[in-house]
């Protein structure tokens, strides 16, 4: 049994990690943005009371994330493993319409800052101000939700410079921080979860939340202290920076 805290857990590949954890025994933080408005994520409560706990977590919040750490805190002393899967793209809801993302000429600062917000540099906070809790476990680990399209070397057209650029950062980001924790005995990860039937993905996408959260929960599993700072599929295979 593991103790998880997973971001962005209300839809999408977060409620398929929650739903994947917590049917293979693990104690699940479920970290929302609006645990009100979570309603899949409530619904599981009544099924896993013993399991689940949701923490109220927008990542770009300062004060709401020491708020997480200490509601978690009061729940254990010991995490297993952080899944940084909150993000959003152009097309998000609070992305601020996507031109301001994607068409050259139309670029808005602000709005590719808040995205770097979101996507890059959440996830390091949150990764930071946790690091206590994981250095208890024996076998600690880090994911980080990445793209395909944060990869310089796949990149070969214009336009999506926010979300693209958003996830490059947050590979180098976590790969500094690979190195760092590692002596403490933490494996962190970036992960591609392939083209996923999600909000974001869309209906048309390859892979089914199921299959991809599968797939990264297997490749977590099998993750060894060499494996720290890599960038990999979902199926383990090794992606191109
Ligand atoms: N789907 C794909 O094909 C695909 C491909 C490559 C990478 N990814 C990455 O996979 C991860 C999950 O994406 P998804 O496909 O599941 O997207 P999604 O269906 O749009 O869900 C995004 C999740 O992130 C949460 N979120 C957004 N901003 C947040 C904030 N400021 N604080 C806390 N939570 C926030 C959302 O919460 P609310 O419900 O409150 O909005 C939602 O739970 C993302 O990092 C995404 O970039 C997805």
């Amino acid at each position: 049994m593991g103790r998880v805290f997973i971001t962005g857990a209300g839809r999408g590949l977060g409620l398929a990690f929650v739903k994947q954890c917590l049917e293979r025994g693990d104690r699940v933080f479920a970290g929302v943005r609006r645990p009100e408005k979570a309603e899949q994520v409530q619904s599981l409560l009544a099924e896993y009371p013993e399991q689940l706990e949701l923490v109220a977590l927008d990542v770009t919040d300062a004060d709401a994330l020491e708020a997480s750490w200490q509601q978690i805190r009061e729940k254990t002393e010991v995490l297993d493993l952080l899944i940084n899967n909150a993000g959003i793209n152009s097309m998000s809801a609070d992305a601020g319409g996507s031109a301001a993302h994607l068409r050259l000429g139309q670029l808005e600062s602000d709005r590719i800052l808040s995205m770097f917000n979101v996507n890059a540099i959440a996830p390091l906070m949150i990764a930071q101000r946790f690091i206590d809790l994981l250095e208890g476990s024996s076998s600690p680990r880090i994911v980080s939700i990445s793209s395909w399209l944060g990869s310089l070397t796949k990149k070969s057209s214009g336009g999506n410079y926010s979300y693209c650029a958003s996830k490059t950062a947050l590979n180098m980001l976590m790969r500094c921080l690979a190195f760092d924790v590692l002596p403490k005995g933490i494996v962190s990860i970036v992960v591609n979860p392939g083209w996923v039937q999600t909000d974001m993905g869309g209906s048309r996408a390859k892979l089914t939340p199921e299959e991809s959260v599968a797939g990264i929960l297997n490749v977590v599993e099998n993750l060894t202290e060499t494996d720290a700072g890599r960038f990999l599929n979902w199926d383990g295979s090794e992606h191109a920076w």
